[in-house]
């Protein structure tokens, strides 16, 4: 991913089995336990999943007709049961964070889960992401239980679980 200035635009459009391989890309720069190409497939063929990413479409730089590639910024990952929904994951670049990204993307999941009627929406979030956390408070979400231990790390203990719930 190239670096990014604050104002390249930034469009949110369905993930699909298609962009399994970016997704899966970007997961790699989020998580000790990342998702492979096939686990992202596997996940959105869930009946009631559904995913977003968000690029910065390229452009004609040279004014020759030629587009530059898009850039993958981020993506997130939800999965709805009847009436309520959990984030299975999100992830930001870490050169596109701080940019808008991660809201833009939960911003869309909360207008499409509003027009399918879907009003409950709960996440799980390491007690120790404070950018994560930050993100889901300005979004309206509480902490409404904590799971011991959840988060294996790959050095360091384990790590509780924050579950948390737009109310
Ligand atoms: C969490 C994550 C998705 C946020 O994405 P982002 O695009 O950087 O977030 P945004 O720029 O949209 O930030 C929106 C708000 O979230 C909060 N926030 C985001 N990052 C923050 C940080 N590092 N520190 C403090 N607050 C932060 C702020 O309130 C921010 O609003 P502001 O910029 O007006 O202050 C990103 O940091 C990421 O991908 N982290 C690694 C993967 C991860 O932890 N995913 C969540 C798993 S539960």
């Amino acid at each position: 991913m190239t670096a990014q200035d604050d104002t390249a635009q930034v469009d949110v459009i369905a993930l699909t089995p298609a962009f399994a391989a970016v997704a899966a890309a970007l997961h790699q720069t989020g998580f000790d336990e990342c998702w492979d190409e096939n686990a992202l497939c596997d996940l959105l063929a869930v009946p009631g999943a559904f995913g977003l990413l968000a690029f910065t479409p390229g452009l004609d730089q040279q004014g020759d007709g030629v587009l530059e590639d898009d850039i993958p910024l981020g993506f997130v990952l939800v999965q709805t049961v009847l009436d309520e929904a959990e984030i299975n994951t999100i992830v930001v670049g870490p050169q596109a964070r701080r940019r808008g990204v991660g809201q833009a993307l939960m911003e869309n999941v909360l207008l499409y889960l509003q027009k399918q009627g879907v009003n409950r929406l709960l996440l799980e979030v390491a007690c120790d992401n404070e950018a994560a956390i930050a993100l889901y408070r300005k979004l309206g979400f509480a902490e409404i239980g904590r799971r011991r231990e959840y988060y294996r790390r790959k050095a360091g203990p384990r790590v509780d679980a924050l579950v948390m719930e737009r109310l």
